[in-house]
């Protein structure tokens, strides 16, 4: 099976010149990888839902941020919303039903003890099970995520302040960099110099892990540091991390408000320069292209369609919140 991927760097340069129209793409990277493992061509990937607060309260009880599902859908796979607060039945037929899960970022103040951190414990749980048997399953955290991956394998929250709000940073690679797979070998070049050398990636986290407890609380046993940044204290903090054994990533930036994301004034240094937008689209191939490795999947395109999200009505939130659209569920 052939599988290629084109990622297109720098194409702000394209040159108009008088009585010519010249297109100077620098650099177009063209990826073919070929794997005789069959994929899963029509991948879905699931987004976790959480509780609302303070001005989401009145929209209904729990949310899902739509960048988060714009972001699986342009990397070319389907999204099916995940309720929280749901029976065991629910879950284990959402976990064999779906090839992926996302845990977005967010606010919920008792992270484990939400329903939100709660049904995340139950899928974590399912995933390391199923991958362990050779049952491919991919879980991605982003922000909020990243900090419950870390709580999961801690069994308590291990945040600390760090103070990350609004600052677009290039990732500070750790040793360990160069074992990433999502930043492995294929990755484009111009990906990797704006991820490490441009202000590529969006912070917006009071809280995050620092090395320090990662180490103190043995997650080194079971994830490793890709990148380190710095809060406005001073305190250096994961934006990066990957499992060693298992198909679970979780990252503190935020690709899906580069691509989709505007506010101008909570979020006023996220990055929308192409090479931005390159990491970003580098972020969300790599995770489809995990989702194509699972093979779970719904009894039937008419089950799928009861879950997918074409179900729910976005609501245009960028008047309330710094979320541009929002969908919102019942539980
Ligand atoms: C979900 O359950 C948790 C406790 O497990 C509770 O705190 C929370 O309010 C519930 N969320 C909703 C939206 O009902
Ligand atoms: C380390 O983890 C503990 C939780 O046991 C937390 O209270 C503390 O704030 C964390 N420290 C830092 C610097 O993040
Ligand atoms: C990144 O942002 C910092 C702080 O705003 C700024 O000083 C620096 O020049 C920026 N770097 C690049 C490569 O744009």
């Amino acid at each position: 099976m052939l599988c290629c991927s084109f990622v297109f760097c720098n194409a702000e340069k394209m040159a108009l010149e008088p009585g010519t129209v010249k297109f100077t793409v620098s650099m177009i990277y063209l990826i073919c990888l070929c794997s005789g493992k069959k994929v899963n061509d029509r991948p879905i990937i699931g987004v976790m839902s959480q509780e609302t607060h303070g001005d989401l309260g009145k929209f209904g009880p729990s949310v899902v941020v739509a960048s988060y599902v714009k972001l699986v859908e342009s990397g070319g796979a389907r999204v099916a919303l995940v309720k929280i607060n749901q029976s065991m039945d629910y879950y284990i037929k959402m976990f064999n039903s779906i090839n992926g899960l996302i845990f977005p970022g967010g606010g919920q103040s008792d992270i484990l003890n939400s329903g939100y951190g709660k049904a995340a414990k139950i899928f974590f749980s399912m995933a390391v099970e199923s991958n362990n048997k050779g049952d491919y399953f991919p879980i991605w955290g982003t922000c909020q995520g990243l900090l419950l991956l870390a709580a999961i394998v801690a069994g308590e929250d291990i945040s600390g302040s760090v103070d990350c709000v609004n600052v677009a940073v290039p990732l500070k690679p750790t040793p360990d960099f160069v074992k990433s797979r999502i930043f492995d070998i294929k990755t484009p070049d111009c990906v990797l110099k704006a991820l490490t050398t441009e202000n590529s990636t969006y912070n917006h986290h009071k809280f995050s892990v620092t090395p320090k407890n990662f180490t103190k609380f043995g997650l080194d046993k079971f994830y490793r540091i890709i990148s380190v940044n710095e809060g406005g204290n001073g305190l250096e903090f994961i934006s990066t991390l990957e499992a060693l054994d298992y198909p679970i990533y979780g990252i503190q930036w935020h690709p899906e408000k580069t691509l989709f994301e505007w506010n101008p004034h909570k979020d006023s240094a996220i990055p929308h320069f192409p090479n931005a937008v390159a990491v970003a689209q580098h972020v969300v191939n790599f995770l489809v292209s995990e989702a194509r490795k699972s093979h779970h999947r719904f009894s039937s395109e008419d089950e799928a369609s009861k879950y997918l999200v074409y179900n729910y009505q976005p609501v245009y939130t960028g008047n309330v919140v710094s979320y541009e659209l929002c969908y919102f569920l019942d539980m």
